[in-house]
């Protein structure tokens, strides 16, 4: 049965793609018909949330809601706010819900906050990456460094105060000071919430076929280590690899997913994992927008094979930096943790992983990928 799912909602257009992005995003060519995504976002949830859908059949948590929404792209904030607060209208929302939507500085839309505020979005994620121009430029950015601060005073005068902003580190030709550059000018507008991700350069993505010069592995350590230092003194608690938040500002959706919770996925690209009858289902919406806008009652769905259970749940739970209680395997995998005690005693013994709950040391996390190869079958 579904507990406290979170809904995931897709938009898969932005002005132009990255070079470094494999998100399921696409350039806008000529005008999107918004209308016709909405009406195709809520034939979507009619049929997800259908009886005669089995992955969905249990609807009991609708009485309650979603405790969380996201808005991820793509780019939201591409689309019009009042077609925002029609769809989150027709959705079943708890009063006390967190709804975050993902916005890019360059869209000039950061002039309607007020009105995504008023649509019922209460947290924004701003994707500033960097706050250099010249790094923006080689990073494909539709949007410099001043649009961004910008976007965040507008953000925090239409009422916004749940902010987070996306920075990337690692980035080409990036040096210590300019990646401590970045976190300083991202600390000094005082989000309550900072994503720090390191450049990956994903396959097929431009990135991937003109690779850009990045930096050495030294200094990659080094950005690494002297990063978390200021974060931390600046009084940002690293929560999961990537998520630092002040108090208690962690993102609750995120925290979801990590905690191998399930979650409603909407939109063209999007991903749901639903718990039913003991068994774990993945859905999938078609990619492609027009396929999606076609069809959007078309959903592939998959069960999750008890041989597949551990690896999924290490690679979320693993990922926080606290980790979960040996009993959370148990409740969202319904394996008993024994089942995996040969594995976890091999990863102790190297010091990778913590004896009493289901958590890597901090050597297990800068090493994340070795402690997860224990769990592939
Ligand atoms: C779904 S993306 C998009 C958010 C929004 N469209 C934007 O770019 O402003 C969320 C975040 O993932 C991060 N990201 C995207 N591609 C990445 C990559 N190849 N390596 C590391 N981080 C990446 C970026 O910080 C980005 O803001
Ligand atoms: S704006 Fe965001 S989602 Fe769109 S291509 Fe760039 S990184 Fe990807």
């Amino acid at each position: 049965m579904l507990s406290n799912p979170g809904l995931y909602i897709h938009f898969p257009w932005c002005v132009k793609k990255c070079p470094y992005c494999d998100f399921n995003s696409h350039p806008l060519k000529g005008d999107v018909d918004q209308q016709r995504y909405l009406d195709s976002l809520l034939k979507d949830w009619q049929l997800q949330s259908a009886d005669t859908f089995s992955p969905l059949a249990n609807t009991e948590f609708l009485e309650d809601g979603f405790k969380t929404v996201f808005f991820g792209g793509g780019t939201p904030s591409l689309f019009k706010p009042k077609l925002m607060a029609t769809l989150l209208k027709h959705l079943p929302i708890a009063a006390d819900a967190e709804v975050t939507m993902e916005a890019n500085p360059g869209t000039q839309e950061y002039t309607d906050f007020e009105h995504y505020l008023s649509a019922g979005i209460n947290r924004l994620s701003i994707g500033a990456q960097s706050f250099q121009n010249s790094q923006l430029a080689k990073l494909g950015r539709v949007h410099n460094s001043a649009e961004t601060v910008a976007a965040v005073a507008r953000a925090r005068s239409a009422g916004f105060a749940n902010i987070n902003i996306d920075l990337m580190w690692g980035l080409p030709g990036q040096s210590l000071k300019d990646a401590l550059f970045d976190l300083e000018s991202a600390i000094a507008l005082s989000p309550p919430h900072i994503s720090w991700y390191q450049l990956t350069i994903e396959a097929k993505t431009e990135f991937a076929k003109r690779p850009p010069l990045l930096p050495i592995d030294g200094v990659l350590a080094e950005i690494e280590t002297k990063g978390n230092e200021l974060l931390t003194a600046q009084g940002y608690h690293r929560y999961e690899i990537s998520a630092y938040a002040k108090e208690s500002a962690y993102c609750q959706h995120n925290i979801n997913y990590w905690s191998f919770g399930d979650y409603v996925g909407l939109g063209a690209g999007a991903h749901g994992k639903v718990s039913e009858r003991g068994q774990i289902l993945r859905t999938q919406k078609a990619s492609q927008p027009r396929l999606y806008l076609d069809e959007p009652e078309k959903i592939s769905v998959q069960k999750v094979t008890k041989e597949q259970l551990p690896l999924e749940f290490m690679m979320n739970a693993l990922r926080l930096i606290d980790g979960t209680g040996t009993e959370t395997f148990t409740e969202k995998t319904g394996l008993d943790w024994q089942e995996i005690k040969p594995q976890w005693d091999r990863l102790v013994a190297q010091g990778l992983v913590r004896t009493d709950r289901c958590s890597t040391t901090e050597l297990g996390l800068r090493y994340l990928d070795t402690v997860l190869e224990e769990f592939v079958n």
